[in-house]
Order: C-alpha cells, then sequence, then structure tokens
C-alpha cells in the first residue's frame, strides 16, 4: 500500500494528534465544518491518489454529527482516488441498539455498519465494541482490539490488587470481567439483576464472595452511571471496601457526573477514545491513553502484518 495518511474529524482531534504522533506522521488536513444550515461541509486538502488512509473518528456525542462527519469524509476521500481507508471508530456509538428486544424496534447498529461500508470504507478498526457480535454486521474486514491489557497495567500500578475482586455488574459483561480477573490473577464477582414480580423491580445479588474485600467492577460503557452505581450499593451492601470501575466509553451523559461525585467510588478509570470535557475531569476519574495501541494496530494493518498480537 501507498502512503500512510491520517485525517480526523472533529470527535477527538487530541486522540488523532497523539496516534499521529505515535506513527509519526503528520495528520491529513482537512477541514471539516458545517454550513449555516447545520449540513456538514467537507473539504480535503491536499492530494490522496492511492494513499492507505486511516480516519480516526469515534461515534460519541454530538453522536449524529460525528457519524456524519465519519459518512462524508470517507465520501470525500473516495472521490478522491484514496487507495484504501480504514474507519477507525474508537466509540461505535449505537452499539446498544443491536437486536430487537420489543416489537417495532431498530437495530441502529446494523443500520450504522451499512452506512459506514456505503460511504467507502474499506475496512473498519475499533475497540471495546459494547458486543463482539457487532463485527458481524460488517461484510468489510474489522479488526477489534480490546483495552484490557492498558487498564490492567495501570489497576496494578494504581491499587494494592492483593485483597481484590474484580466485578462484573451484569450477566452481560462476565466475559470482559473475566478477562480481567484472569489478566490481575484476582477472584471474579458477578452482580445478578432479578426482577422480583411485574410490579417489584429488581433484587440485586452477588454471585461470589465480596465481604472484607475491594472491588474493582468493570464494563463497556458507563452512560448516565445508572448501572454502576446501583452495582456499588450492592456491593457495598454486602460488606465490600474500596470500590474502583475500570470501564473504557466514558459516554458520562444525564445525571452522570452528578451520581459520580456522591458515589462512594474511590476512583474510575476510563479510556481516551471519547474525549472529555473540562466540566467531566473529576478527580474521581483518570484518563487512560489507549493511542499508542490503536497507532500499533494502524501500522501494521498498513504493512499488512499480524495485528492478533494486540487482542486481549
Ligand atoms: C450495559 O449493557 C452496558 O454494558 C452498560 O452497563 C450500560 O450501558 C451503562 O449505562 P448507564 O451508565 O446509563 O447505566
Amino acid at each position: 500500500m501507498d502512503r500512510l495518511t491520517v485525517f480526523s474529524g472533529n470527535a477527538n482531534p487530541e486522540l488523532a494528534k497523539n496516534i499521529s504522533g505515535y506513527l509519526g506522521v503528520e495528520l491529513g488536513d482537512s477541514i471539516v465544518s458545517k454550513f449555516s444550515d447545520g449540513e456538514i461541509s467537507v473539504k480535503i486538502e491536499h492530494n490522496v491518489r492511492g494513499n492507505d488512509i486511516f480516519v480516526i473518528q469515534p461515534i460519541c456525542f454530538p453522536s449524529n454529527d460525528n457519524l456524519m462527519e465519519l459518512l462524508i469524509l470517507i465520501d470525500a476521500l473516495k472521490r478522491a482516488s484514496a487507495g484504501r481507508i480504514t474507519a477507525v471508530i474508537p466509540y461505535f456509538g449505537y452499539a446498544r441498539q443491536d437486536r430487537k428486544d420489543q416489537p417495532r424496534v431498530p437495530i441502529t447498529a446494523k443500520l450504522v455498519a451499512n452506512l459506514i461500508t456505503v460511504s467507502g470504507a474499506d475496512r473498519v478498526l475499533t475497540m471495546d465494541l459494547h458486543a463482539g457480535q457487532i463485527q458481524g454486521f460488517f461484510d468489510i474486514p474489522l479488526d477489534h482490539l480490546l483495552a484490557v491489557k492498558i487498564f490492567v497495567e495501570h489497576i496494578k500500578k494504581r491499587i494494592d490488587c492483593s485483597n481484590l475482586v474484580v466485578v462484573s455488574p451484569d450477566v452481560g459483561g462476565i466475559k470482559m470481567a473475566r478477562a480481567y480477573a484472569k489478566k490481575l490473577g484476582v477472584p471474579l464477582a458477578i452482580v445478578d439483576k432479578r426482577r422480583i414480580s411485574t410490579e417489584k423491580t429488581e433484587a440485586m445479588n452477588i454471585l461470589g464472595e465480596v465481604k472484607g474485600k475491594d472491588v474493582c467492577i468493570v464494563d463497556d460503557i458507563i452512560a448516565t452511571a445508572g448501572s454502576l452505581v446501583e452495582a456499588i450499593e450492592a456491593l457495598k451492601n454486602k460488606g465490600a471496601k474500596d470500590v474502583y470501575a475500570a470501564i473504557s466509553h466514558p459516554v458520562l451523559s444525564g445525571p452522570a457526573i452528578d451520581r459520580l461525585q456522591k458515589s462512594s467510588i474511590s476512583k474510575l478509570f476510563v479510556a481516551d477514545a471519547i474525549p472529555l470535557s473540562q466540566d467531566k475531569l473529576i478527580d474521581k476519574i483518570e484518563v487512560l491513553s489507549v493511542a499508542p495501541l490503536l497507532g500499533e494496530a494502524i501500522k501494521r494493518i498498513h504493512k499488512e502484518v499480524s495485528i492478533s498480537v494486540l487482542f486481549g
């Protein structure tokens, strides 16, 4: 493949800059702005014919604008005769709408996958998908990275793990939690939410021993922080001591920051796939960079060598 070139929309320019820094290339020159009516305008400012192009754009808030920027950037690059285009989507928004869990609802994650493919992407690079099966929504090659290694290395430095238990906040997160527990060499516990009756809401059971233990809750997304705060309460009621959390994607919407501030969490570790505005950078949050992981994957995809060493 010809020259490696990295472009970015407005979703996370800082991450794009750090990835370019890791790769030792300059960020491609483009203008991604808006017309006065809100439509997105894109202009690629230099020749990209034959280039191997990576477009860095998480689908985070404002999700619809960021998704449209990604699609339009890919379209512009395709029409400028790019050699190959990889959509680098460190946070795949709309991923939680991945199945019909009630009648007459869409599968928006599949629609987004279709849009990305139709826009002209040749491949996709993403990280910590809400559900691994979303890979199958694409009929183009997709590489799915896991940030667990980065989180585990950081946790080992920041926490005394001798009394630690890893906790999955729901049954769906067991696979991810098991990977953390294995790498940290600590036991696993699970928060098991049960509906008592149609009128009564949920009972929280804890599967596994947490009494007198420090706990680290692991998850893919923190949005309103509802799931996290519920899990913290249930764990505290069962006698857990210090509570930490490692959550890849800090969506942090609505009441999330307020809930975190009021909660008894000691530290929340998140990745920089989604940028955090100043008002969200509270003391309890520590941000870990996934730029080297994404940069190394891009380097290997460009050189057409295996990237499986980066999985997990
Ligand atoms: C659920 O399946 C996800 O893994 C997250 O636990 C959930 O989406 C987080 O959302 P919230 O913070 O709004 O509870």
